[in-house]
């Protein structure tokens, strides 16, 4: 793929587009076509995408269409589930589809069939969690396990406590699920502080078993449980392990019989639904992790399926990239209207910013455009009361992704008035209506405000958003949502022609602290930084 993106006829011609429609207002758009709301939706894998809110015309998608597939997108969307090597800085196939892939099915991978070794580990994933939660697998002194203590960072951690908090409604609620993630001793110290080692199962996950942060709690771990049963033998009924490195696991003193394998070919953050969601698997058995596969697997269908147009991670893609590379938007907010759902935008910040977050292209040539975009968020109504006045009367243009479900997990009436979920929706609804139509100054001053006020009440409107409204949030919904993101992602990646399975950019700051930890504990040898961190180690070392 050429580097010269920007010099591409459908660049260009999105570009002159741009200068004709970049003022024109959602309000004019809606007035043009009475049936905007119901055209400019699609439907797959149980999400239902409202995308007409977005200032974008039938020639702006037409010409975002045109642009995916002069990027050859079909063609990469089937080079990654074929098991190609698309991974070449790391010279690895992208494979987290291959996790979801129904048994009997076949994905080759340098010729070996990989279906069978998932559903061989999801097997002994399903067994070994049964024995759990059914307390039929004992602890040391011979008491059931009752806390399940996920250790693992980024991706060996997001994922799992994203989906856990998501599915806790599904839970085991007898079994306490906690995840430790920070190397601040912090984290370990109050996740275990009232729980008792006699009953806790440490899962210690890590695709390469030698990140710093997951070693020295795993290690902490292992001497907090033996501060209170003494023997070594207990690491064998209390530690498992889930990775791909099976020498370093049994070298930190786990059987491999208690190790849960994946693969080079899952990235971290794309890896929940592998091993690595085994305390997910824990908490909501076998069944409802199934379910969540499942879910992966009918929105990768859709993905590899639907035609462009209507196809909700290609739509979601190119929309990101209408604002982000023409109407210079910095950042994607992610609003669930969901409390299950808190983790979700944490969970998407590594996915996308790791993913997305890259400079040179595939060849290694420095891009000429903006790439992955800052994503955040936080659940609603909660944000409304914090941040979403810069959202509406800022000057920053912010496009949002609305998430929301038609039916409740707990539904509570309100005497007297309308039930917690109505007041939910319709901040949701009233939101993005909000956002797209503004309030006028005309409208303000027939409202009888002040002039000299006027201006401060005005809602300029135009403010891009996306509903994705699903029925319910279940196993099967959250697994759909999280492919969707996972192939927007991949979408965009392609458009940009970036690399969006690596992560090179986390590793300077990872030598560097293992240069610095070092020298924190003496006073030699000599520091030898600039003076602002020679400076700040001084301090650290006089005051620790
Ligand atoms: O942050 C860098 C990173 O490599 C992530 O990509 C990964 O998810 C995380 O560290 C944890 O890695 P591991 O699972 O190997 O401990």
């Amino acid at each position: 793929m050429s580097a010269a993106l920007t010099e591409t006829p459908a660049w260009q011609a999105l570009q002159a587009h741009f200068e004709t429609v970049k003022s024109t207002h959602l309000r004019d758009l809606f007035a043009a076509d009475p049936q905007r709301g119901e055209r400019l939706t699609a439907e797959g894998a149980g999400l239902y995408l409202d995308y007409s809110k977005h200032r974008v015309t039938g020639e702006t998608l037409e010409l975002l269409l045109a642009l995916a597939r002069a990027r050859g997108l079909p063609e990469r969307r089937d080079a990654m589930f074929g098991g190609e090597k698309i991974n070449v800085t790391e010279g690895r196939a992208v494979l987290h589809t291959a996790l979801r892939m129904p048994r009997g099915t076949e994905v080759l991978v340098d010729g070996r069939n990989v279906v069978p070794d998932v559903h061989e580990v999801l097997d002994r994933m399903s067994a070994f969690a049964r024995q759990v939660r059914s307390g039929g697998w004992l602890g040391h002194t011979g008491r059931p396990i009752r806390a399940i203590v996920n250790i693992g960072i980024g991706g060996s951690d997001l994922g799992p406590v994203m989906a856990y908090e998501a599915l806790k409604y599904y839970a085991q609620r007898d079994l306490t699920v906690r995840f430790v993630s920070n190397v601040d001793g912090t984290d370990l110290v109050e996740k275990t502080r009232d729980l008792e080692a006699e009953e806790t199962l440490f899962i210690v996950s890590s695709k390469t078993f030698t990140t710093q942060e997951t070693m020295a709690n795993a290690q902490s771990a292992r001497a907090w449980l033996l501060s209170t049963l003494g023997d070594e033998a207990a690491v064998a009924r209390h530690f498992v392990a889930v990775s791909t490195n099976a020498e370093a696991v049994q070298k930190f003193g786990i059987d491999t019989a208690n190790m849960f394998g994946f693969w080079d070919w899952v990235g971290g953050r794309y890896s929940m639904d592998s091993a690595i969601g085994l305390s997910l698997m824990l908490a909501i058995g076998p069944d409802g992790f199934q379910e969540l596969l499942s879910g992966f697997h009918d929105m990768d269908e859709h993905f590899r399926t639907a035609p462009l147009e209507a196809n909700l991670p290609v739509l979601m893609g190119l929309l990101g990239v209408w604002y982000n590379n023409f109407f210079g938007a910095e950042t994607l907010a992610v609003l669930p209207y969901d409390q299950y759902l808190a983790y979700f935008p944490a969970y998407l910040q590594q996915l996308d910013m790791e993913s997305n977050g890259k400079h040179v292209t595939l060849g290694g040539q420095e891009v000429a455009y903006q790439t992955g975009p800052v994503v955040w968020g936080q659940p609603g109504t909660n944000g409304q009361h914090a941040f979403y006045q810069l959202i509406h009367q800022g000057t920053k243009l912010i496009p949002c992704d609305f998430i929301a479900f038609a039916q409740t997990l707990n539904p509570l009436p309100l005497p007297g008035g309308a039930p917690h979920h109505d007041l939910l929706m319709a901040n949701v609804f009233a939101q993005t209506e909000a956002l797209a139509f503004g309030k006028t100054l005309d409208e303000v001053l027939t409202e009888g405000v002040d002039a000299g006020l006027a201006p401060h009440r005005v809602f300029e409107g135009n403010r891009p958003t996306s509903t994705l409204l699903a029925d319910r949030l279940t196993p099967r919904t959250l697994g759909a949502l999280t492919a969707l993101y996972e192939h927007k992602v991949f979408v965009q990646g392609v458009i940009w022609d970036v690399n969006s399975f690596d992560q090179w950019g986390v590793e300077l700051g990872k030598v560097l602290a293992g240069r610095i930890v070092k020298e924190l504990g003496t006073d030699e040898p000599e520091l030898s930084h600039d003076s602002s961190t020679n400076a700040l180690i001084r301090r650290y070392r006089a005051r620790r």
